[in-house]
């Protein structure tokens, strides 16, 4: 009758990938318990960790879970703990852990009704109410593991794709807050043709060096000319750590999400850790507490 849901952190965009591409973080989330009651409807009942809205039409995690309610019919109603480790606004998917753990832990206590992938457009109502805009490149990675493409959002076609053995994920969390709708407020609404070559080339050398594990096209495709030029003024220290993260070996390194956390892609878990390192070290430079992840993905 009840059922203790991880809600993994994600990378989103993975540098040429703005709202289409997406990781998950297996070892950073949340946890969410989600209990059936003879009462109907969604309650959000505690929230530990952050300091959310328990209303349920004003919490992601209940406007995703109301969202796939209404195309199925339950005979019971939900309540909803979260415990929250993920901090709003750190570009790692806060909301998106949120509302893909409510669709998840929901779907198991209903018998499954739907696929993991059919769970995505639900999840994607809390990002809506989250961002301002509904995408869906946290919440896929949330729901299905590994990287996922968004090939298209209507309609939905989600990709996953499969990791390659040796790669590793380092992410860094300088402890400043950046709203999602402002990140996405500063970008322009046009790209000019020479960089939108650029950056579909790189999305398709990212691709394929993934389903190759080709570890150095993979790296020769980590790059944004279009988003990360107007994001990355608004992250301390961001042109430093990403400098780090080459020095000791990075494939790449780029915005996660819309920040303020930096990712770097490595070979092996040696290299990932060397970079954390030096990441780590740009931030004590400037005394700015960070939090810092490794994670094989
Ligand atoms: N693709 C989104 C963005 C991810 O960069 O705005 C953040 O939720």
């Amino acid at each position: 009758n009840e059922i203790k849901v991880f809600c993994p952190a994600t990378i989103a965009n993975l540098s040429c990938g703005f709202d289409v591409l997406g990781l998950c973080l297996d070892n950073v989330g949340d946890e969410m318990i989600i209990r059936k009651t003879t009462e109907k409807g969604v309650k959000i009942v505690k929230i530990e960790g952050a300091n959310l809205p328990l209303e349920t039409e004003k919490n992601v995690a209940g406007v995703a879970l109301l969202a796939m309610l209404e195309e199925v019919e339950a005979e019971f109603g939900f309540e909803i703990e979260i415990y929250k480790n993920i901090k709003a606004g750190s570009g790692i998917g806060s909301s998106a852990a949120s509302s893909a753990g409510a669709v998840f832990g929901a779907n198991e206590l209903l018998g499954q009704p739907f696929s993991r992938k059919e769970l995505v457009k639900f999840a994607m109502q809390g990002e809506k109410l989250a961002s301002g805009n509904a995408h869906a490149d946290n919440v896929a990675p949330a729901l299905l593991g590994g990287f996922t493409l968004v090939r298209s959002s209507t309609p939905l076609d989600i990709i996953k794709i499969e990791s390659p053995s040796l790669l590793y994920a380092t992410v860094i969390h300088p402890q400043i807050e950046l709203k999602t709708s402002d990140a996405r407020s500063v970008l322009k609404q046009t790209v000019s043709l020479k960089s939108a070559i650029t950056q579909w080339g790189n999305v398709g050398g990212l691709i394929a060096g993934l389903y190759t594990q080709d570890y150095e096209l993979i790296g020769r495709s980590l790059h944004d000319e279009i988003v990360e030029p107007l994001r990355s003024v608004l992250i301390p220290g961001f042109d430093l750590v990403k400098q780090a993260a080459y020095e000791q070996g990075a494939l790449g390194s780029g915005i996660s999400g819309s920040g303020p956390s930096i990712f770097a892609l490595s070979k092996g878990a040696e290299t990932a850790e060397k970079v954390a390192k030096a990441m780590c070290a740009v931030y004590d430079s400037i005394n700015l507490p960070y939090e810092i992840h490794v994670c094989k993905v």
